[in-house]
């Protein structure tokens, strides 16, 4: 990894545009479409190094897909028990998603497959998908609790009845997904809600689940029938966007077709709760998703004590979310945040970092951060070289805290930002961010 951006300060954003497809949604379209019956018709999906990461892994599973081309994909389902013995290790990358998916996808075939990805994903933990998978029959190891990951040929498969001790989609799709090659019913239920995308997802392609409170039930042996997929535009994407253009005076910003599930809505709610004005247009549903377009207008952040019930619902947004909590008036303090911990990079720590190096009153805690933030419309940021860790939204994150900096800012290790969000750059440049990608 080679990158760096180079911001300069200042400058507001204004007009439309529309943020690179779902990467949860668009990892999902791929993998239920390879086990469905018939072609699956994927729009709008995410052109980004993760999507593509599951993409080949099928490719590499016998799966024939076409694509992506300006975002259609078509996959050609091999049905539940038509994927091959793959020839080699399967790489996912940068994808904590693709991995953690495949698990519970791979648990269930009848043939043995290892699954291996780059230095950040060999640090994350896996136990929490291998434990239920065990449990249920699989046969899983890991090199202690990290990738890589090998999966042996199971027997077969029981449900279970999983109480989920962390609030992740992650584990909850693994569990499901190897549910549906098991014996009898297999249940989840979360601590917190989390996204419900393979949920949603499954029942578009025609699998019958029970959802009761927090907990969800699906019977093991049900068909796959391939499916239409229209991937909204990314809202975990378009939140740096909802921070630029709310800390940046003047900014008038329309982002079009963002997904707004319920589950993923959580920065919208947080931002508001901070003093933001978005502005929700033309509610709508595509394909089993809720879509709309924001509009965002510069506002006056205060700080808050974000609600723990919103931290789920958020969690891949706190990158940015602390950059506008710097910029807000007051104290903001969140907890329970704990999850940051072990994503692409521990990202309390790489974002405590980075505030402190570009001066701002910042407190990592175990579980969060407790941020003093300047308020008003002086600067907030001082100017500084920041190490991102390769970490896709700690980049973007900081990008975006140029808007309110004194001075330039530089960000190290930025290739990976093209795993959730390809195009970047551009986007932000034709925004009004003054942002520029240099070798270093
Ligand atoms: C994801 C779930 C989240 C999120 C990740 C994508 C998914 O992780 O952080 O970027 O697509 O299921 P958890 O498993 O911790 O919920």
């Amino acid at each position: 990894m080679t990158n760096s951006f180079q911001v300069g300060p200042g400058g507001r954003l204004e007009g439309r545009l529309r943020v690179p497809g779902d990467k949860s949604i668009s990892h999902r379209s791929i993998m239920l479409g390879a086990i469905a019956q018939g072609l699956t018709e994927v729009s709008g999906f995410l052109e980004g190094a993760d999507a593509i990461s599951t993409m080949n892994v099928f490719r590499a599973l016998g799966v024939r897909i076409n694509g992506p081309d300006a975002g259609r994909v078509l996959v050609h389902g091999v049905g539940m028990h038509g994927l091959a013995p793959p020839a080699g290790v399967l790489d996912c990358g940068n994808a904590g998603t693709a991995m953690r998916l495949l698990m519970g996808l791979l648990a269930g075939q009848r043939f043995g497959s290892t699954l291996s990805g780059d230095e950040s994903l060999s640090r994350r933990p896996m136990r929490r998908v291998s434990e239920p998978l065990i449990a249920m029959g699989a046969k899983i190891e890991t090199t202690g609790a990290t990738p890589p990951v090998h999966i042996a040929p199971a027997e077969s498969l029981r449900g279970i009845d999983f109480l989920m001790p962390v609030a992740s989609a992650q584990v909850k799709s693994a569990v499901l997904l190897a549910g549906l090659y098991a014996q009898g019913e297999t249940s989840v239920t979360e601590p917190a809600p989390t996204r419900d995308h393979t949920e949603r997802m499954l029942g578009g392609f025609g699998v019958e689940l029970h959802r009761e409170g927090a907990r969800v039930t699906l019977r093991g042996g049900q068909r796959l029938r391939a499916a239409r997929i229209d991937v909204p535009a990314d809202i975990s994407s378009a939140a740096f966007f909802l921070v630029a253009a709310s800390i940046a005076p003047g900014s008038d910003l329309v982002l079009e077709h963002v997904g707004m599930n319920p589950t993923r809505t959580g920065v919208i709610d947080i931002l508001r709760l901070m003093g933001a004005d978005i502005e929700v247009l033309e509610p709508r549903e595509v394909g089993g998703e809720p879509v709309a377009d924001l509009r965002v207008r510069a506002a006056a952040l205060h700080g808050i004590d974000v609600p723990a019930e919103l931290v789920a619902l958020a969690i891949d947004e706190f990158p940015v979310l602390f950059v506008a909590a710097a910029c807000a008036a007051g104290r903001t303090v969140v907890t329970g945040a704990g999850e940051l911990r072990v994503k692409e990079s521990d990202r309390i720590a790489t974002m405590a970092d980075g505030l402190l190096a570009l001066g701002v009153d910042a407190r990592a805690t175990a579980d969060g951060m407790v941020i003093e933030g300047v308020g008003g419309a002086q600067p907030a940021f001082g100017a500084a070289t920041i190490e991102s860790h390769g970490d896709h939204r700690i980049a973007m994150a900081f990008a975006v805290a140029a808007l309110r900096a004194s001075g330039p800012i530089v960000i190290r290790e930025v290739d990976n930002v093209a795993t959730s969000f390809p195009g970047f750059v551009a986007l932000a440049r034709a925004a009004g961010l003054g942002i520029g990608q240099v070798p270093a």
